[in-house]
């Protein structure tokens, strides 16, 4: 049976040995990434880098939902989180908690993430308060990338005072841990002293509680860009180049397949 990690399991390791996250999409990455993670999170980045969409703004709920129960198949100790979309939860705690909930009982997620300050903390307090556990993500919130005039640095100068207030408010309102994404170093470390609930980094500070990253970006594997944040741990996109050169090449001068991949008439029926 599934032991996975809860949202308040989580919760309590602030302060602690810092928080290991990455997103997965599919049941064998998720595999793969809940040996080590603590937080498996099903992002709406799918949209971008699996489906090859322009920004997170066109993923669908449907699309978070096909993507959440794939995961979930591959994640036993993790706790998995899914990304709520852009238009499932904006309207109101209402149409948040129908959605949500529809994530929570199809895909068997432990918690939802939604992105937003102030403004949305009343739907995270409804969601907590009805029995979902929210992770929260402030400073840049790619889902508002056309409000925000751009992907750029969040909370530089007097603004730091604006994503502090975020951070506060989305912790007061009963969020189990906060995403923070994109802002100064010096503003993520103060707010990570500030709050009683978990920081998770990107792009943000070593000194958060935790760090996150896209995985595909982190395997090398999307590389359409990188962001300055980004560490590529390996290089998987030249090393699929190379495997698909060679296996053209192989198919062309007819060495592949070899006798070993193919099979003898030995006259039994098999
Ligand atoms: O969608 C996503 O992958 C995310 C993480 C980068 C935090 O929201
Ligand atoms: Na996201």
């Amino acid at each position: 049976p599934r032991k996975a990690l809860s949202a308040s399991g989580i919760r309590a390791r602030k302060g602690g040995e810092p928080l290991v996250c990455l997103t997965a999409y599919t049941t064998p990455i998720a595999q793969i990434a809940d040996a080590e993670c603590d937080v498996v999170l099903v992002g709406d980045s799918v949209g971008m880098v699996l489906h090859g969409l322009p920004s997170t703004l066109q993923v669908t709920l449907d699309m978070m939902i096909l993507h959440g129960k794939a995961v979930a198949r591959g994640v036993r100790r993790a706790l998995m989180v899914v990304d709520m979309p852009f238009g499932s939860y904006e309207a109101s705690p209402d149409q948040a908690l129908r959605n949500a909930a529809r994530v929570m009982a199809e895909t068997g997620a432990g918690a939802v993430k939604l992105e937003g300050g102030r403004h949305m903390a009343a739907t995270i307090r409804f969601l907590v308060d009805r029995g979902i556990p929210v992770m929260a993500h402030i400073g840049l919130t790619p889902q508002s990338v056309n409000a925000l005039g751009g992907y750029g640095v969040q909370g530089k100068g007097a603004d730091a005072a604006r994503i502090r207030d975020d951070a506060r408010a989305v912790a007061e309102a009963g969020a189990f841990s906060v995403v923070i994404e994109k802002v100064p170093a010096a503003l993520a470390d103060t707010i990570t002293a500030e709050l009683a609930i978990p920081t998770i980094g990107i792009g943000a500070s070593a000194g958060c509680d935790g760090q996150i990253l896209v995985i595909d970006d982190m395997l090398g594997l999307f590389d359409a860009f990188k962001p300055k944040f980004v560490k590529r741990y390996a290089h998987l996109a030249a090393d699929v180049g190379a495997a698909v050169h060679s296996y053209a090449q192989e198919v062309r001068a007819r060495t592949f397949p070899a006798p070993e991949h193919v099979f003898t008439d030995d006259g039994a029926a098999s």
